[in-house]
Formats: C-alpha cells, sequence, structure tokens
C-alpha cells in the first residue's frame, strides 16, 4: 500500500532522514508556500542557542517526493544498443549484437561516452541506485565506476566474467586466473576510489554458459572472501529455453540451471539473479533456502522473447524479488517502463495464452505493487533494506520530486475540457479552478490516481529533482 503523506515536513540531516511530521492542513493549504518561521516553530528551532537555521526546501504544487527507483539490472556497456534486438531471442541476440558493442568499449574513450550517457540517463528518470554491468574489460569497468561516482548515483558495478570457449575468441577472458584476477581488481579499484561505499564492486559470471567450471570455483571463492564486508554476486538464470538446455548440455553433473550456480558458492544471501523465468519449484526453493534474490526484467523479456515470469509465485514463495531493465535486452533505462511492463505482464499471465493456463486472477500485480518492487524490493535484492527503497526515519535520503502537473497531467482545454464530464470529476467539482475561463484539470484527481497515472504514462520529464545522499545530483 502507499503511505501519503499529504502535509508533511522531512528533515534531513547529514544525508539521513532525521524526522517526519504530518503538519495540519491548515498550514499549507492555501497555497503551499507555508512561511519559513512557521516551519522552524514546527521543528521546534530554537534561535536563542546561535545554531544556524536549517536550508528549506518547499515543494511545488502538484509535485510529491518519492524513494529514489532501484534498477537492479543493467548493461551500461549496451545503452548504445537500446531497441536493436529485431525478431532475435537471447543467444543469436548475445552474438549479433550485444558481444560485439561490448568488445568495442575497450576503447575508453568510447567507454566513457557510453557509460556518460547511460548513467545520466538513468539519473533523469529517477533511478538513484543501480546494479551494473559492465564489460568483459577490467579498465573498460574501471570508467563506469569512474563516471558512477563523479554523477553521484549509488551503484554495483560488474566487470563480466567469461572465459568459456562458447564465447568469441575476441571476447572473452583468457583463462580462468585472468576471470578471477580482473574481478578482484575491478572490486578493489571501487573500494579506493570511492571510500564512501556508495559505489561497489559486484563478482559477475557473466552466466554458466560463458564461464567454465574453474571460473566459477574461483569467483564462489572470492564470493566467499568478502562475505564480512557484503560483497554481491550478480547474473543471469534461466532467461530463454534455449539457454536453459544449453546448460543441461554444458552442465549434465548438475541436477538443475540452480544447482550450477550452488555447486559453486554461487547462491547466497547476496546473489542477484537476473530473469529467473522457467525456474522450476525445485529450484525456487533452492534460490528461497540460499536467500538469493531475483531481479525481474519485463521489458527484456518481452523485448527478446524469453518468457513471462509468474511473479506472483516468487513473491508467495517469500522470495526477494526486484526490478530490472535489462538494458539492452529492455529498450529503456527508465525503471517506470519494467514496473509498468511488470503489472502488464502479469495481467497476461494471470489471463493465459495461446499454450498457458492462466495463474488466475491473484497473479495481478497492482500499481502499488510494482512500485514496491521498483524501491522496496529492489532494495532487498540489493541488501540495501533498511538503508534505502522508502522514505522513513534512519533510512538514507534517495529521494525523487516527481511533477505530476505535466504528461499525463496536462491542461488539455481542447480535449477532456470539452465540457464532456469524467464520471470522477463531479466529484471534484468544488476543487476545480478557472483559468482563463477554461476549466483547469490540473489537480482533480486523488494521490493514488496521480501516482497510477504517474507510473503507466509518466517519463523523465516527470523528474524534477533527484538526490542521492541527501546530495542533488539531478535537477532540471
Ligand atoms: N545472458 C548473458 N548475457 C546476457 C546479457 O547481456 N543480457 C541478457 N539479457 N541476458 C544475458
Ligand atoms: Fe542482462
Amino acid at each position: 500500500t502507499l503511505e501519503i503523506v499529504e502535509h508533511g515536513i522531512i528533515c534531513v540531516s547529514n544525508g539521513v532522514i532525521k524526522s517526519i511530521h504530518r503538519v495540519g492542513k491548515d498550514y499549507s493549504e492555501s497555497d503551499s508556500t507555508l512561511p519559513p518561521s512557521v516551519l522552524l516553530q514546527t521543528l521546534g528551532h530554537d534561535d536563542s542557542n546561535n545554531t544556524p537555521p536549517p536550508t528549506i526546501h518547499i515543494t511545488p504544487k502538484n509535485h510529491f517526493l518519492f524513494p529514489g527507483l532501484i534498477d537492479t539490472h543493467i548493461h551500461a556497456s549496451q545503452y548504445p544498443n537500446l531497441g536493436l534486438f529485431g525478431k532475435t531471442t537471447l543467444l543469436d541476440w548475445l552474438n549479433k549484437y550485444t558481444f560485439p558493442l561490448e568488445a568495442s568499449l575497450a576503447d575508453p574513450v568510447r567507454a566513457k561516452r557510453v557509460y556518460s550517457h547511460c548513467v545520466r540517463r538513468s539519473l533523469q528518470n529517477g533511478t538513484t541506485t543501480a546494479a551494473y554491468y559492465a564489460t568483459q574489460s577490467a579498465r573498460s569497468t574501471n570508467i563506469l565506476t569512474d563516471v558512477l561516482i563523479s554523477l553521484g548515483q549509488r551503484g554495483f558495478v560488474g566487470r563480466c566474467a567469461m572465459d568459456s570457449d562458447l564465447q568469441p575468441e575476441w571476447y572473452r577472458d583468457m583463462s580462468p586466473e585472468a576471470a578471477e584476477e580482473d574481478t578482484s581488481a575491478c572490486v578493489a579499484y571501487c573500494k579506493k576510489a570511492d571510500q564512501s561505499g556508495r559505489v561497489r564492486g559486484v563478482v559477475t559470471p557473466r552466466f554458466a554458459p560463458s564461464c567454465t567450471r574453474e571460473t566459477l570455483c574461483r569467483l564462489g571463492r572470492l564470493l566467499a572472501a568478502g562475505e564480512q564486508e557484503g560483497l554481491l554476486c550478480q547474473t543471469h538464470i534461466s532467461e530463454n529455453k534455449s539457454e536453459v538446455e544449453l546448460v543441461k548440455e554444458l552442465f549434465p553433473e548438475c541436477s538443475s540451471y540452480a544447482q550450477v550456480y550452488d555447486v559453486y558458492n554461487l547462491l547466497t544471501p547476496r546473489t542477484v539473479l537476473a530473469h529467473a523465468i522457467h525456474l522450476t519449484e525445485e529450484e525456487i526453493t533452492l534460490v528461497k533456502s540460499r536467500g538469493s534474490g531475483i531481479s525481474h526484467c519485463p521489458v527484456s523479456n518481452m523485448a527478446l522473447g524469453s518468457g513471462n515470469l509468474w511473479v506472483r509465485r516468487l513473491l508467495d514463495e517469500g522470495v526477494k524479488v526486484g526490478l530490472g531493465t535489462d538494458v539492452s535486452g529492455g529498450y529503456d533505462v527508465n525503471v517506470l517502463e519494467a514496473a509498468r511492463m511488470a503489472c502488464l505482464v502479469s495481467r497476461s499471465v494471470a489471463e493465459g495464452g495461446v499454450t498457458e493456463d492462466g495463474k488466475g486472477e491473484d497473479s495481478k500485480i497492482s500499481v502499488e505493487e510494482a512500485l514496491w518492487l521498483a524501491t522496496r524490493g529492489g532494495a532487498e535484492v540489493l541488501g540495501l533494506e533498511g538503508k534505502v527503497g522508502g522514505l522513513e526515519v534512519g533510512m538514507v535520503w534517495d529521494a525523487i520530486l516527481v511533477g505530476a502537473d505535466e504528461v499525463p497531467f496536462d491542461h488539455t482545454p481542447n480535449g477532456r475540457g470539452n465540457g464532456v464530464k469524467m464520471p470522477t470529476e463531479a466529484h471534484h467539482e468544488g476543487k476545480k479552478s478557472k483559468i482563463g475561463g477554461k476549466v483547469d484539470f490540473f489537480g482533480w484527481e486523488s494521490w493514488e490516481e496521480k501516482v497510477a497515472k504517474w507510473l503507466y504514462s509518466g517519463d523523465d520529464r516527470n523528474i524534477r529533482s533527484v538526490w542521492v545522499g541527501g546530495e542533488l545530483v539531478f535537477q532540471k
């Protein structure tokens, strides 16, 4: 459920939410420009002890503050390929579009340009935390780390470990030793470059088919060694049926795809598994028992025809789930696109399709649940629960200011304003104002309705300010 504070004050100090006050409606009803003196009084600010008064920001009319969005799976390196997938599916898509592009980012100038664009666009869309894949190149991966630090987004940066013979020889790690060493080096680079811990390295075996057993084993050890400091692991699992078959052929000694990762100690409470569409009941039980989280990437799943994840089943089983854009399997860096697609896919799962039985009404994901997945769910998956994902006392100020005054909230005098009344308008009759003799449709919706409109048709135009750790990192 959404908890809405219609008239309130949030106090942030050193990047952390210190207190949240609900203030009387009377204060802010008139024009929402509450005089600072009244604010200071409300906060109990005492002038006599010479402490400087806090800086005050007032949220404009028809705007709201919301927790920053969390993208649990995105390939920054694939940003230039947004929308390029044609009729391919996963394995041919990787070979045709993805590996050539990623390999080209070994050029540091190109890497910097691509990563800067991607991270900037992600921030502009309200993403305050993202778990990134870079490329196989350690040098290129460290450039992504630099970009994140300089643009201020909270994030995880993974170098793709990939040394199997299945990889093209022009784009692979040359040995398990190299795969391990370069992974370690990139994790260490983050630690050195950003002591605040806002940007962290993540162990990233690309997916089982691109790694040898020896590499999976070494990465499992690396992950175990980083347990104390909360080192994460991210990879792909059970995205596509041909991929699942391939894993069976490559690892015949394992009873399932999930077991491959488990055997090498890569299924941990700090592991993020992208896609997970075709997991069996036994695999879900295994994932749940290891405490690993799932990154649901519905846009990518639809684009590459990978399949529909039955997300309700995972939630009911108590598996952690967040959302991923999976750029460029997904065609949009906007987490809202993933959130609304999660809703639509869940409706399709509920109804069933040509080949599948409908899973029933309960499988539908509501607007509120999709936004939960896009914030709190993502925080749980990335081990940041209690720190980000909500606006609560003690949490970090990772937040966005959303303008509910533009698309899709536009004033449309020649459209809906043509004297045709929506059923709900009669209800809001008393709140309408006149501008130039025309009916003003700004703000006739309830806050729940505004949030629903934002989810389904909002975009970066609605994102006005973005804060990470209390720092303003983007403003329109
Ligand atoms: N599986 C292995 N690599 C990739 C990738 O880059 N994108 C997606 N969607 N799946 C993968
Ligand atoms: Fe991916």
